[in-house]
């Protein structure tokens, strides 16, 4: 069975990229195409990320071993998505303006932000693999905990870029909290001796 999920997901996963891609060939990406396409690749970024963190609750709730299979294809699709982010920014932004970039990143805390969970990412995703697993130990399991901080940090990130709706940041944090709030609660119940059932 998850011979067939994983590349049904793996496709599914390629889907808002391609979708940008033919858009924008086809002119469909409205007056500023740039634009659509930092941001559409920010929130996918952010949408793996949230999606990789849920796969341990959804593990819980339903038992089956599938969602934790897909956790690390789903968490390198948001590496994927944030490099994707990185380089419209780098490239069709700022034109590979070394000089502007690095004031950005000094001067814009959305920046400052962004730019520590992509580096926070970066070991995540170059230790994905089932050798670097074995190679770290118990030390793998403290590293990929940074998932979390990378999370709150992508969630920082948009909420001080948007100037005025606050609506879908919002979202996003209320997403992460519960996300939080299941993992956090089974512990806390075991702790006070209580049944988390
Ligand atoms: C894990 C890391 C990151 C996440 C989760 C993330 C997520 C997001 C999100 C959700 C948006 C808003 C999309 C929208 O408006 O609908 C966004 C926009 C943006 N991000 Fe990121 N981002 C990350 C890293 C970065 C990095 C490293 C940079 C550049 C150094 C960056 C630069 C930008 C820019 C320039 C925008 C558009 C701002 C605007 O249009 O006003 N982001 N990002």
């Amino acid at each position: 069975m998850l011979r067939l999920i994983k590349p049904i997901v793996f496709i599914l996963c390629l889907l808002p990229l391609v979708m940008l891609f033919v858009n924008f060939y086809h002119d469909e990406l409205g007056a500023n195409p740039f634009e659509v396409l930092t941001r559409s690749s920010g929130e996918w970024t952010l949408r793996f990320l949230l999606i990789t963190l849920a796969m341990t609750p959804l593990r819980q709730l339903t038992g089956s071993a599938w969602p934790l299979r897909l956790r690390r294809m789903l968490g390198l699709f948001s590496f994927f998505y944030v490099c994707v982010h990185l380089i419209t920014y780098v490239v069709l932004d700022h034109f590979f303006d070394w000089d502007e970039i690095l004031l950005d990143i000094i001067k814009r805390p959305y920046i400052t932000f962004g730019m520590l969970a992509f580096i926070l990412l970066t070991p995540l995703a170059m230790t994905s693999t089932k050798k670097m697993m074995k190679r770290l130990g118990r030390r793998w399991k403290s590293l990929h905990k940074l998932i979390y901080v990378i999370a709150i940090l992508g969630v920082l990130h948009f909420f001080l870029l948007v100037k005025a709706d606050l609506k879908e940041p919002v979202i996003y944090a209320i997403i992460l909290l519960v996300l939080f709030a299941v993992r956090i609660k089974p512990t806390f119940l075991l702790k006070s001796g209580l049944n988390p059932q």
